[in-house]
């Protein structure tokens, strides 16, 4: 029988829980979301991580700012909100436009406001296996996931699709850091299938609709789905949901599996650094 991990449900407790507490502080804890341009998408990410932030009772402040900024006016925003006491967490969304420095930019925030985790403080104390600030959201929420149904990771094999630094990257580290073994695959790899089908865990981050098809996959994996394809039959993830379901032991849906852990770890990861910055600074 194949379990469906249910990222929105998971998601929603999590989300309660935040709640709870936050109705217990005496501050409020505010996350400032940069959009730079006017990328459909990442419109509607935004508003999505602003709608649920205030849910839980957070202040959030979206910075709307034109395509055509240059990067020394972006980076003098970020450190603006750096400077800002009452700004907690800083995100910018990406992507960011071309003619724009991403590493620059990136790694301007402030390592305790960095509640993506992408700075090079934060990114490497990740990789080096020392506690950061903050860890990326996805794959946090990928963890979580697992964690939630109790599922073993130690000692697993596992493949990870995808090399970026926004999840492939970040979530092959948290999976050694488990003691999986762990491959990473991308764009590059070659004979994909003869490698997948020989894993207990497929995560699959690469954002090819329904590439990942029953011969893809060994009997009772786990399979999770981090793809958001917008196809013209809708909506859909890495993986061809239906033709693997029946061959699978864990699988998770697209949308309602990793999308909404990704916004709960975002909204942990506001609550974690507000407390760790109120340690620190009073
Ligand atoms: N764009 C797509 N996913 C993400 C994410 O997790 N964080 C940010 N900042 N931008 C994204």
């Amino acid at each position: 029988m194949t379990i469906i991990l249910d990222g929105k449900q998971t998601a929603e407790k999590i989300t309660e829980n935040i709640k709870k507490e936050v109705t217990e502080l005496k501050a409020q804890p505010t996350l400032a979301v940069v959009l730079v341009g006017s990328d459909k998408a990442s419109q509607l990410y935004v508003r999505n991580k602003h709608k649920k932030a205030e849910e839980v009772g957070f202040k959030s402040i979206v910075i709307n700012l034109p395509e055509e900024i240059t990067e020394n006016n972006l980076l003098e925003q970020i450190l603006l909100l750096n400077d800002d006491v009452n700004i907690n967490a800083i995100l910018i969304q990406l992507p960011l436009p071309e003619h724009i420095n991403k590493e620059r930019i990136l790694d301007a925030i402030h390592p305790l406001k960095d509640v993506d985790g992408f700075t090079s403080y934060n990114f490497g104390r990740l990789a080096l296996g020392y506690t950061p600030f903050a860890i990326p959201c996805t794959p946090k929420g990928i963890i979580r996931l697992l964690d939630e149904y109790k599922i073993n990771i130690e000692g697993k094999n596992a493949i990870v699709i995808g090399r970026s630094n926004i999840v492939g990257k970040p979530t092959s580290i948290l999976m050694q850091k488990r003691n999986a073994t762990v491959t990473v695959a991308h764009s590059k790899t070659k004979d994909l299938k003869e490698i997948t089908k020989t894993k207990d865990i497929i995560i699959s981050a690469i954002g090819k609709p329904k590439l990942i098809t029953a011969d893809y996959v060994k009997d009772d994996a786990i399979v999770i789905d981090v793809g958001i394809n917008r196809t013209d039959e809708g909506l859909c993830g890495d993986v061809d949901y239906k033709g693997v379901f029946d061959k699978v032991s864990y699988i998770t849906p697209v949308p309602g599996g990793i999308g909404p852990m990704t916004i709960a770890m975002l909204l942990e990861n506001t609550l974690e650094l507000y407390k760790l910055q109120k340690k620190f600074m009073g």
